[in-house]
């Protein structure tokens, strides 16, 4: 069956990598219609006055699915990240973050194994942009938590768990000491547990011990709900557990069946161009793509696919066929090709 799906390469590493994860996806059998459109600094150079232009906002509410590049966001000035805004304005509120260590890719932490999926509240928190300059050298950050946003991101969150078998929820929270706002942000959580406390296991750990832990015993947690900042962090702090950002997906879904899939790393302006970057993560973040087309698709070509994506990163992996933040040799398009000639 034939999907269409918006493609946005973003900025920096994100043509090189899109580029490289759509020849995978086509080798693999995919039956996937690209509808190519600009975000970020792309946008601006391709003509456009804004970040987000109408057109690609229209066609990711028309055809309800993307994968997208990385895009540059100035720090401390400048216009607002295209993420938050894309986040906000199709309402993504949830971000499923994996992190699993693969073999090949060997890490303090590979034994035991490392198998965490951060789940992230993504419309509200301090990244609500609220800032206000009170008097100068005075600056507030306000951080909104609602009681809708937090409900639904636990439902969410408990029924991922649920339907992808998994078994324990940790909620990292701060509500010691913002007992307003993580204060709201638990106790919705444990009232949403109530019809899951026969199937799944729930607990609560204040942030900062909670990333103690992680790093101690990475194998004791399975599912991490986490409003937004600390999602961010944590998201980062288990990529680095696993091999670092180079292989990190991550996916944004929203209430209308709206998602878009990108790698968790931004646009590494440092190795931008140089066919250096790791296409590891977006191919990753395709393969959840396809896993979520699989809920809509008539046959079984979207889970055979993403099937044999997966199988064949893995292999490659496992014969030191890595590129050179995972230690090995191998370019962008080399990784590519690797890839495709085990699919
Ligand atoms: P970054 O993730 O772009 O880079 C951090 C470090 O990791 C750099 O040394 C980079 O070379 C390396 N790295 C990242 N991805 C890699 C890959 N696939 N393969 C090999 N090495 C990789 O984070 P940074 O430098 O903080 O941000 C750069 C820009 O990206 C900023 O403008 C930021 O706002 C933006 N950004 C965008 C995101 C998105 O669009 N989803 C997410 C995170 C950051």
């Amino acid at each position: 069956m034939e999907h269409t799906a918006v493609l946005i390469p973003g900025d920096g590493i994100g043509p090189e990598v899109t580029g490289a994860a759509v020849r995978i996806l086509e080798a693999s059998g995919a039956q996937i219609q690209w509808e190519e459109h600009q975000a970020g600094l792309a946008a601006v150079e391709a003509g456009s006055e804004v970040v987000l232009p109408p057109s690609t906002m229209e066609a990711v509410q028309r055809h309800r699915v993307a994968l997208k590049g990385p895009c540059t966001t100035p720090i401390g000035e400048g216009f607002t990240s295209v993420n938050v805004a894309l986040r906000k304005r199709l309402d993504l509120f949830g971000a499923v973050r994996p992190v699993r260590s693969i073999e090949g890719v060997t890490t303090r932490f590979s034994e035991p194994g490392v198998d965490i999926v951060v789940v992230r509240e993504n419309t509200e928190g301090l990244y609500s942009g609220i800032e206000n300059v009170i008097t100068p050298g005075v600056v507030t950050s306000l951080k909104v938590v609602t009681e809708k946003a937090s409900r639904r991101i636990a439902k969410f969150a408990f029924h991922y768990a649920a339907t992808r078998g998994r078994r324990r929820i940790t909620v990292l929270h701060k509500a010691n000491i913002m007992k307003q706002g993580d204060g709201l942000f638990i106790r919705c959580a444990r009232e949403e547990f109530e019809p899951w406390k026969d199937k799944l296991e729930y607990e609560e750990l204040i942030i900062d011990a909670g990333c103690m832990r992680i790093v101690q015993q990475p194998e004791r947690f399975d599912i991490l709900l986490c409003e937004n900042l600390y999602g961010d962090v944590v998201s980062d702090l288990c990529a680095g557990l696993v091999g670092g950002l180079g292989m990190t997906p991550g996916a944004n879904f929203g209430g209308d069946e709206a998602a878009i899939f990108e790698a968790v790393h931004g646009s590494a302006p440092d190795i931008a161009g140089k066919n250096l970057a790791n296409p590891l993560a977006i191919i990753m973040s395709s393969v959840m793509m396809l896993r979520h087309m699989a809920d809509t698709c008539e046959d079984d070509s979207c889970q055979t696919a993403a099937d044999r994506i997966r199988d064949a990163y893995n292999a490659c992996l496992l014969a030191g066929e890595k590129t050179r933040d995972l230690g090995g040799s191998l370019g962008t398009t080399a990784f590519a090709d690797a890839v495709i000639a085990r699919l």
